[in-house]
């Protein structure tokens, strides 16, 4: 039996900054960012936005009339939460009106908890075959203003539908992971952005993906000739491009060129939202399939790290009816975006969710987005649906 994604879709916020305007704000070269990162553009979020009202608004393109009623599990996975105790998933099946007999629930280990997420639910489908489940990989990437990190914000989220005779992408069963306990990236209770110690990461981030790509061959027998494209989690694009050239050199010199042209196509959306931890490797998967073509039946390596650290890398087969399932339309989500200037970028940054029990009303004049976070009321956090 196959199981894996059947549906996949996306959302951000209607706000961007552009690259090169906030390098020549930091009195940077562009090209350090441009190319020396990899991003182009990075996706604003205000704060009548957060990971509930990103995680509704992706998942409201999956569920309908139909599957509303009858989906079995919602896993939320995020690093940027909203509650210490209460699962964003149930702020969700509010707002999407899912069925009560739902089991909702939230995952976390940094940016790998899309990922676990996703290996519980094939699992879960595997012992239940007629069950479906929504996955939300939602996250708000935070560093900091004039940081080493701010040109790697970003945020959105993808959900994913996963069953039995899935139209996207089959999940094999050759998974290989590890766990080590590393101080690389952390968010402590008390902040609103992350620690992070910059390089230290990213060689993290290398040395799994090298570990973990051995033990792949080693159990599976594959090689990369198996391969047809790679799809990273990407922090910043640059990061993916330089886990594929750790592999590339075993490759024919044709097929490296096919894998160069498909990791282009696997970040043009990642290049442009900037990093959505959890949802990072999902969006660059939706890039790859919407931005390459396939037939059916080429396999994709798939290589999902959170800080920590974790890593899972694993394969997927496309199915000949994918792209039906890829339900966001990118052109329209990125034609509608407005560019902020980075004073008002900053000022957004700035004004951002502070923690106090007082009451708040946000002035939502601003955000014309289906799900909004309207503000607290008795220590509550109220959420609407326009
Ligand atoms: N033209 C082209 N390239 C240029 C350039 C120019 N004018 N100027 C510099 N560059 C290149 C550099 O050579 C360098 O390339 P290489 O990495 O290939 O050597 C690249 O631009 C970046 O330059 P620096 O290393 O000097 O950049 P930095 O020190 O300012 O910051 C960073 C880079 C450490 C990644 C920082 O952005 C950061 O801390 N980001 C957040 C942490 C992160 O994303 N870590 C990734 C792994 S952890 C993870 O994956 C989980 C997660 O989501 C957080």
């Amino acid at each position: 039996m196959k199981i894996g994604i059947d549906q996949m879709a996306f959302a951000t916020t209607d706000k961007y900054i552009d690259m090169t305007e906030l390098a020549i704000a930091r009195h940077v070269e562009p090209n350090k960012f441009l190319i020396g990162i990899g991003q182009v553009e990075q996706a604003v979020i205000p704060k009548t936005q957060n990971v509930v009202t990103l995680g509704a608004s992706a998942a409201s393109q999956i569920i309908n009339e139909t599957n509303r009623d009858t989906i079995d599990m919602v896993l939320f996975a995020t690093e940027s939460g909203i509650d210490n105790s209460k699962a964003a998933a149930i702020y969700v099946q509010k707002l999407l009106q899912i069925n009560r007999y739902a089991r909702t629930v939230e995952v976390k280990q940094a940016c790998y908890g899309g990922t676990a997420a996703l290996m519980f639910a094939r699992d879960f489908v595997l012992a239940h075959p007629t069950k479906q489940v929504l996955i939300i990989a939602a996250d708000v990437a935070r560093y900091g203003l004039e940081t080493p990190g701010e040109v790697t914000q970003g945020g959105g989220a993808v959900a994913m539908l996963v069953k039995a005779n899935p139209q996207v992408l089959a999940l094999n069963d050759d998974s290989v992971y590890m766990s080590t306990d590393i101080m690389d990236f952390w968010r402590p209770l008390y902040r609103t952005e992350a620690l992070v110690d910059g390089h230290f990461s990213a060689n993290i981030y290398q040395d799994f993906f090298k570990e973990l790509w051995q033990r792949y061959q080693m159990q599976t027998a594959l090689a990369i000739s198996d391969f047809t494209a790679f799809a990273f989690h990407l922090p910043f694009t640059k990061m993916g491009l330089k886990g594929l050239l750790e592999i590339l050199p075993t490759a024919s010199e044709s097929h490296k060129t096919a894998l160069l042209t498909a990791f282009e196509a696997s970040r043009v959306y990642n290049k442009r939202i900037g990093n959505l931890y959890t949802g990072s490797l999902y969006l660059s998967l939706m890039s790859l399939l919407d931005n390459q073509a396939f037939t059916g039946g080429e396999r994709i390596g798939l290589f999902s790290y959170g800080s920590g650290a974790e890593g899972e890398f694993y394969s997927g087969t496309v199915q000949p009816t994918y792209q039906k399932g890829l339900k966001t339309d990118f052109k329209a989500l990125f034609a509608k975006r407005e560019r902020l200037a980075i004073t008002t970028y900053e000022q957004i940054f700035n004004d951002h969710f502070v923690l106090a029990p007082d009451d708040v009303a946000y002035d939502l004049t601003n955000d014309s987005s289906q799900f909004v976070f309207a503000g607290i009321k008795d220590e509550q956090q109220q959420y609407h649906q326009r």
